[in-house]
């Protein structure tokens, strides 16, 4: 075993929203940071103005602007209070599309925030179940050639859901994962270990949705919250304020009876002038969650709800597996957090359930009834970074370093090595 492999491997899951860092073996990530990179364009775009090339000054320019950037809060931050940020977002909707500001994410991932040498490592990363072998081939070639890591596993992201093995004492690897993340909501089938690629289902609801709703629905209410400020503030009502309910009407009604039971008051400062204010939150409280049971509420191109998402999920994937799927369907994801979410889920898809059931019984004519099937949706606190917590998990294995792409093999075959990730079997 090489002395690299006898350190904790690191753990790096990144999201369009959030990335989740750490070490192996640690059962939460040391860093939960926005996934945005905040860079100074000043440097990034010198002024031309002396109609001249001047090569140093554009050389220095260059060098000034691979060192003066920010991730995460810091970019935020640095967005917020000057305007020579300018913010950049290197993953959408699950998928990388600016590997430069990537690169430089990564950088400070492991430079300033887990302040390790990444020659020392081995590194786990996640990827989404539809990304395609071309971006594996970039990260490789990152982590290998940037970075000079000494081993790379890419794993996919609701596989490792699965392996966080929270459902049962024993890893149980047959199972449905439910990712709502930031910005792509996943269901994907497992079977064995092996995501059962031909049934995996992706619907353009996520958590960012539920944060523009609420601050749409906070908006039309004619709340009063600074323009600049509007989309963090509904991000932070949401996260703290937002619950699943079992029935909109009832919700209202109950909402009706009793105001100051259910309302909610919003206190903040204004970015500007440092004023305070404060503002009241309502419905959205039930009906940001809601976009997910009853999608038409927020946009008419897509008017699935999720449990018939799941439904149909399950039911595309092979006979022999299905009822085994519907008795392990696992959450993951930060937008699974609200509170009673996993209830209303599994409340939903069991009304679909039973309903096929009884259909089929009709069809049978009463003398053969077919086996109840059982519904069971997991839930957990630790749901909120699954895949983080799974990959903590897995890269603790000597199985890990078995698996792991090295960089011997990455300079003898090349990046095409990284188009493909063995399962771990040994795990299960
Ligand atoms: N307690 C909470 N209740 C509801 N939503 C929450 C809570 N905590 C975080 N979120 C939301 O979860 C989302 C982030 O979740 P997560 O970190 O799983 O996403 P991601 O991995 O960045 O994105 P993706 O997996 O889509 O690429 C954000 O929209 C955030 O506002
Ligand atoms: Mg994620």
């Amino acid at each position: 075993m090489d002395a690299a492999a006898s350190r904790p491997a690191v753990v790096i899951d990144n999201g369009t929203g959030y990335t989740k860092m750490g070490f192996a073996g640690n059962v939460e990530p040391c860093f939960i940071v926005p996934t945005v990179v905040a860079v100074n364009e000043s440097f990034s775009n010198p002024s031309r103005s002396s109609g001249k090339s001047n090569w140093l000054a554009q050389h220095s320019a260059g060098v000034m602007a691979d060192l003066d950037f920010f991730i995460g809060e810091e970019a935020l931050a640095r967005s917020r209070s000057s305007n020579t940020y300018n913010l950049s977002y290197p993953i959408r909707h699950g998928q990388v599309e600016n590997w430069d500001a990537m690169e430089r994410f990564w950088q400070q991932c492991i430079f300033n925030y887990l302040r390790c040498d990444p020659e020392d490592h081995y590194f786990l990363l996640t990827e989404s179940p539809l990304t395609a072998p071309e971006s594996r081939e970039y990260t490789g070639e990152i982590m290998f050639e940037t970075f000079n890591i000494p081993g790379l596993y890419i794993a996919v992201q609701p596989v490792l859901a699965l392996a966080a093995g929270y459902t049962t004492s024993k890893c149980e690897m047959t199972g449905v994962v439910v990712d709502v993340g930031d910005g792509a909501t996943h269901v994907v089938p497992v079977a064995d270990g092996y995501v059962i690629g031909s049934s995996i289902k992706s619907i353009p609801i996520c958590g960012k949705d539920v944060t523009l709703f609420v601050q749409q629905l906070m908006r039309e209410r004619g709340e009063h919250v600074p323009a600049e400020d509007c989309f963090e503030v509904a991000r932070k009502v949401k996260e703290m304020y937002c619950y699943t309910c079992s029935d909109i009407v009832k919700e209202y009604n109950k909402h009706d009876r009793e105001p100051s039971k259910y309302i909610k008051q919003w206190k903040g400062t204004k970015p500007k002038t440092g004023a305070p204010y404060s503002c009241d939150v309502g419905y959205e409280r039930f009906l940001g969650p809601e976009i997910f049971f009853n999608p038409e509420i927020y946009s008419s191109d897509f008017t699935t709800p999720l449990p018939a998402v799941i439904d149909k999920c399950i039911q595309s994937a092979p006979i022999d597996t299905r009822r085994a799927l519907y008795k392990n369907i696992v959450l993951s994801g930060g937008s699974t957090m609200f509170k009673d979410f996993h209830r209303r889920l599994q409340r939903d898809l069991k009304k679909i359930v039973d309903a096929r059931v009884i259909a089929s019984d009709a069809r049978l004519g009463g003398e053969v009834k077919a086996q109840p099937v059982e519904v069971n949706v997991v839930s957990h606190p630790i749901q909120r970074f699954a895949v983080w917590f799974g990959g903590s998990v897995l890269a603790s294995t000597p199985e890990f370093y078995a698996a792991c792409h090295t960089k011997a093999e990455y300079e003898e075959y090349g990046a095409s090595i990284c188009r493909t990730n063995p399962v771990f079997k040994g795990m299960y």
